[in-house]
């Protein structure tokens, strides 16, 4: 697959745009219209409207007030820019939670919130249900044969949990319908002998709570298997009417980086397209951009991979600076742009800001956005913004290329919630999170296409799969693993894999578990390091010697024994000095690594770069300045090359034996090519 299908078949370039809220500005009708005249200056031709809108559309229970979006959608439309429909039920009326305080969220001490915020209605209540669904049915209704309507937005950002009485109910249900109806099922999954947590009837079990059951791992899991679950089926409820009575319009939801609080794996299935909003602490160490580039790139990767690597959508972003993190940092000159085409070059096909215009009041009105307090288009942001309304015209070419990744890391957010609640390792080091990203920075680095899957996804395709701290294996996970190893595959494993299943319990027999045959080694202990104990891994394999010789380890070792693997690399101190830090087992025509012990990024660096070799994933540009990185799109026919100075100052590039046009520039580069600071190039290459 090289091209895509479009996100919707009625525009088929770049889409760039905003979250766009003129129910917050009704009272001026002048703004109204220079808003559309400043999104045509910007080069805009999407707008994201309604999102926490249902107080204007339903200013009273059973009251609707329809003109002023009528008028917005046509407006927009009328200058060529259309409408990405948000339904409102991210934040609801205070008429409904003063009437119906079931809509309330509960927290997990137990306590209902009074009216205030926003992303907190109960996950299960039939009365929130009930006003979700008909003012979503409404919106359908109304706009569906609109032609600016290009796309649902539905809610916003969904996420935390529900503890009140009907979720909880809820939550038996679930438990009654995993475990199929048999108590005894569950009390084994969750080893509840253990302190005699036993349960003799279903009504016993309550929700994780802050003054109540945290030590039931398997209870805990469960609880965010249910959470999900049930976003889902509050998302099924709401969307219900949209797939009903606009079936011809695709629809998304936007996910919030790697939050932890949801499987996107699983919420990616119910929508069309994937969306996500990126806010990277861009300057917050001045000597090293590129590390919040990486970050910002294994979300990009990640987004991309939940829907088999189709283009997603850069749903929000500021080409300013946001007013919540702690330090609020405006954006250098270059970064808005810079940042905005890596969303590009990771598999995006649109660039959104949240938000168009600034609030005048309340707590986003120093929140960066498009139009500025000031008004109008004379303003360092807004010229930013058109500037990279111009690049996205000029790169409509890369719209639904895919990028070519044949190398995947296991990222399993059920793995992660079981790693972050079980006892042991080290209890502020675990970092699993940090550990998928230090595997996948080794790759970005050197221009390597990376997917992100779980392990569920699709592994057929690929020809390496790395899987970091895969401490909870699924059924089925090792057989499929080894299938694709027999064929050809390559596949790494790491320390602390294969402890447990899918219920937090612990594999008998020997660890790494499922995986043991396939690793060939037995990891019979696993020690944990205090943040200043280092051990080393030293090479011993005269295939490794292009490596360094040794390199440091840090947090966490497993004493292994090699049973039929071959040994690579040993460890350098410790009572287990001289034991085997980094094993190879030939199963059928491929290999698996185990690296036991956590090291410092330049193994990761180093051992990729020679296992890329090794597979034929070879570095599109080799010796790239440290900081500068080559991300690749293509259609088949063409190579799309987006080549990115993090610097604060310029960088030059050797191309070799790459030429081609520059689609920014619209010049044709060969030889050594020098990059602005914050630059970019984006090469055709055909
Ligand atoms: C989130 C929300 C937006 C806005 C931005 C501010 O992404 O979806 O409504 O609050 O944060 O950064
Ligand atoms: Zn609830």
């Amino acid at each position: 697959m090289t091209r895509f299908e479009p996100i919707s078949p009625k525009f088929t370039k770049l889409l760039h745009g905003a979250d766009y809220n003129p129910d917050q500005w009704l009272h001026d009708p002048a703004i109204l219209d220079e808003d559309v005249r400043l999104m045509q200056l910007a080069g805009c031709n999407v707008m994201s409207v309604g999102i926490f809108a249902w107080a204007a559309l339903e200013p009273e229970e059973g009251r609707f007030d329809f003109d002023w979006l009528d008028q917005t959608i046509d407006r927009l439309w009328s200058h060529g820019v259309y409408t990405i429909l948000a339904t409102p039920t991210a934040a609801r009326p205070a008429w409904m939670s003063q009437k119906y305080p079931e809509v309330l969220r509960t927290g997990g001490d137990r306590k209902r919130i009074l009216h205030s915020g926003r992303h907190n209605h109960c996950l299960t209540s039939p009365v929130y249900r009930r006003f979700a669904v008909r003012i979503n049915e409404k919106l359908a209704e109304r706009y569906a044969d609109h032609p600016g309507l290009l796309l649902w937005h539905v809610s916003n950002e969904y996420g935390g949990e529900c503890h009140c009485d009907l979720c909880q109910e809820a939550f038996r249900d679930y438990l009654r319908e995993r475990y199929d109806h048999d108590l005894e099922k569950l009390n084994q999954a969750w080893w509840s002998r253990f302190w005699s947590h036993t349960y003799t009837d279903w009504s016993q079990i309550e929700s994780p709570a802050p003054h109540g059951e945290n030590s039931v791992h398997g209870l805990y899991l469960d609880w965010m298997r249910f959470t999900t679950h049930q976003t889902r089926d509050f998302m099924a409820a709401e969307t219900e009417p949209l797939r009903r009575l606009t079936p011809h319009v695709p629809l998304t939801a936007n996910f919030m980086e790697t939050y932890g609080g949801l499987d996107y794996f699983k919420l990616a299935r119910d929508v069309d397209i994937i969306s996500w909003d990126s806010y990277p602490t861009w300057h917050r160490d001045a000597e090293n951009p590129a590390d919040i580039a990486a970050a910002t790139a294994f979300n990009h990767d990640l987004f991309r991979s939940l829907k088999q690597g189709r283009p997603f959508m850069l749903m929000e972003s500021t080409p300013s600076q946001v007013n919540w993190q702690p330090v609020c940092k405006l954006i250098k000159p270059g970064m808005h742009r810079l940042a905005a085409l890596q969303a590009i070059a990771h598999g995006s096909d649109t660039v959104q800001y949240f938000q168009w215009r600034k609030s005048r009041g309340s707590s986003e009105k120093f929140h960066g956005a498009v139009v500025d307090h000031a008004g109008h288009e004379q303003t360092r942001v807004f010229k930013e913004v058109s500037q990279v309304g111009r690049d996205l015209a000029a790169l409509s070419d890369v719209c639904n290329t895919s990028v070519p990744a044949r190398t995947a890391i296991f990222f399993d957010w059920e793995n992660r919630w079981a790693i972050e609640h079980m006892q042991g390792l080290t209890r502020d080091r675990r970092q699993y999170v940090e550990t998928c990203m230090q595997h996948h920075q080794a790759f970005w680095r050197q221009g390597i296409p990376v997917d992100l899957i779980d392990m569920d996804s699709e592994i057929d395709g690929y020809d390496l799969i790395i899987a970091p701290m895969l401490y909870m294996i699924r059924p089925g996970t090792a057989e499929r693993l080894e299938q694709f190893v027999r064929r050809g595959g390559t596949l790494v494993v790491t320390y602390f894999s294969g402890l447990v299943d899918e219920s937090d319990l612990c594999f008998l027999g020997g660890f790494p578990g499922p995986l043991r045959g396939l690793t060939g080694v037995w990891a019979e202990e696993t020690d944990s390091l205090y943040a200043d104990e280092h051990n080393t891994l030293a090479i011993t394999a005269a295939s490794l010697a292009d490596l360094r010789g040794s390199y440091r380890i840090d947090t966490v070792c497993d004493l292994i024994h090699a049973e039929t693997a071959e040994v690579l690399a040993v460890y350098g101190n410790d009572f287990y000095k001289g034991r085997p830090a980094l094993t190879v087992n030939h199963v059928g025509d491929g290999e698996v690594y185990y690296v036991a012990a956590r090291t410092e990024p330049a193994f990761l660096n180093d051992f990729y770069s020679w296992l890329g070799s090794r597979r034929g994933l070879d570095r599109v540009l080799a010796d790239l300045p440290d900081g500068v990185t080559v991300s690749s799109r293509t259609d088949g026919e063409a190579d799309y090359l987006f080549i990115q100075n993090y610097h604060g100052e310029s960088r030059s590039v050797h191309l070799g034996e790459l030429a081609g046009m520059d689609l920014l520039s619209q010049q044709h580069l060969t030889g050594t090519v020098t990059l602005d600071p914050y630059g970019i190039v984006v090469l055709k290459v055909v």
